[in-house]
């Protein structure tokens, strides 16, 4: 994959411009989204069509029909992004695109469009990982935010805690050893009954429950005291279901769930106040699906005033997948000159933070 950065060439093609409008593209799992950003913290559109009836039937993403879903949406997803923010494709100057991590089949729909639309119009392309999307939502609502700052990113693949330390370099102190937070929340969420999608339905019925209804594990890790594992946590669950049907008892769901959300949730604020105070930042954000998470969002909010952090978070719908937040990654890759060439192609594990290996097959 040719990667460029920083020549000469392209920088030129961005001096002299006041404005930077790009055309974004996501479809790394079972969300077609497209959208316009300009100066990456300007939303002029956001389009996202989610394919999670489609998926509820199978009890969670089926990656064949995801990629299939997102052939069918993508075009109609692309032109709506445009009309909404009255440009056209001759008007962006820049198509930027997920290219992983995510469903390679999935990814490979996003990177294919976006390459046609680069060759066709002789726009150019930014590939962007999918974190630093999610990452970078936080700069949409929050126009002070800067970095150097902590994000606790938490969504159905990944758990990390990153410190980012500039537009697009990031220092990972923490991740999770088993499953991702937002894997826990949607297994869980099978278990006790309530179905996919799992998150969002675990918030909701832990708001009528007592999140002390049950003590579940909360684990540290001895020597790694930022990373996560909750595969404990969701085996004391599956534990308790299981005693209580032996017993011919009947779980409170809502009970069930609320204390799980309080044991994930305690777990990702301390470790993310912890590296704050260690680290020496004031400033916090979080990011991804579990992002969205009501009881994580409050917690947060109190720990950060109680510390004297800075606390940021966007808003649920930037939380989730869309296209908004990597219009805004692209931004920053954009205006350092990065530019991918059309052998671009989907790297379904692509690694975090790592220049070198993000870089790979770089040929300037
Ligand atoms: O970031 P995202 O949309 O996609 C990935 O990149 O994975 O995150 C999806 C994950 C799913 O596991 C979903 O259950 C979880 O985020 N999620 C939530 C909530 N909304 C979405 N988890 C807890 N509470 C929520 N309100
Ligand atoms: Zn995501």
């Amino acid at each position: 994959m040719s990667i460029k950065e920083g020549t000469e060439d392209v920088n030129r093609e961005s001096a002299g411009k006041d404005d930077v409008t790009i055309l974004a593209i996501e479809s790394s799992c079972d969300e077609t989204a497209a959208a316009v950003v300009r100066n990456g913290r300007e939303v002029l559109s956001n389009i996202i069509s989610s394919q999670i009836a489609l998926h509820t039937i199978y009890g969670g993403v089926v990656p064949e029909i995801a990629s299939r879903k997102h052939v069918e949406k993508m075009n109609g997803c692309i032109r709506a992004a445009l009309d909404e923010a009255k440009v056209t494709l001759d008007d962006i100057d820049a198509v930027a695109v997920t290219y992983g991590p995510g469903l390679v089949g999935a990814l490979l729909v996003g990177v294919s469009e976006a390459k046609a639309i680069s060759f066709a119009k002789n726009k150019p392309l930014i590939g962007v990982h999918h974190i630093e999307g999610h990452i970078s939502a936080n700069f949409i609502e929050n126009k002070d935010l800067e970095p150097p700052f902590v994000c606790l990113v938490v969504s159905g693949g990944h758990s990390h805690l990153v410190v980012v330390k500039d537009y697009g370099e990031y220092e990972i102190i923490g991740q999770t050893r088993d499953d991702a937070a937002g894997e826990a929340f949607d297994k869980v969420a099978r278990a006790i009954g309530l179905g996919y999608p799992g998150g969002p339905k675990m918030d909701a019925a832990a708001k009528n429950g007592n999140p002390d209804a049950f003590t579940f594990p909360q684990a540290r890790i001895p020597g790694a005291e930022y990373d996560f594992s909750f595969s404990g946590l969701k085996s004391a669950v599956l534990n308790l279901i299981n005693q209580a049907r032996m017993q011919g008892q009947e779980l409170d769901q809502a009970d069930v769930a609320a204390s799980f959300q309080k044991a994930v949730t305690e777990v990702l604020v301390g470790h993310a106040i912890k590296a704050c105070r260690e680290f020496g930042y004031d400033k916090l954000a979080i990011a991804g699906g579990v992002a969205s998470n009501s009881g994580l969002r409050a917690l947060m909010e109190k720990e950060c005033a109680a510390n004297n952090i800075k606390y940021y978070r966007p808003s649920p719908v930037l939380c989730t997948d869309n296209a908004a937040m990597i219009g805004a990654a692209a931004y920053y890759e954009y205006m350092k000159g990065v530019r991918f060439g059309l052998d671009m192609n989907a790297v379904p594990n692509l690694p975090l933070g790592d220049r070198e290996r993000r870089y790979h097959g770089r040929n300037s």
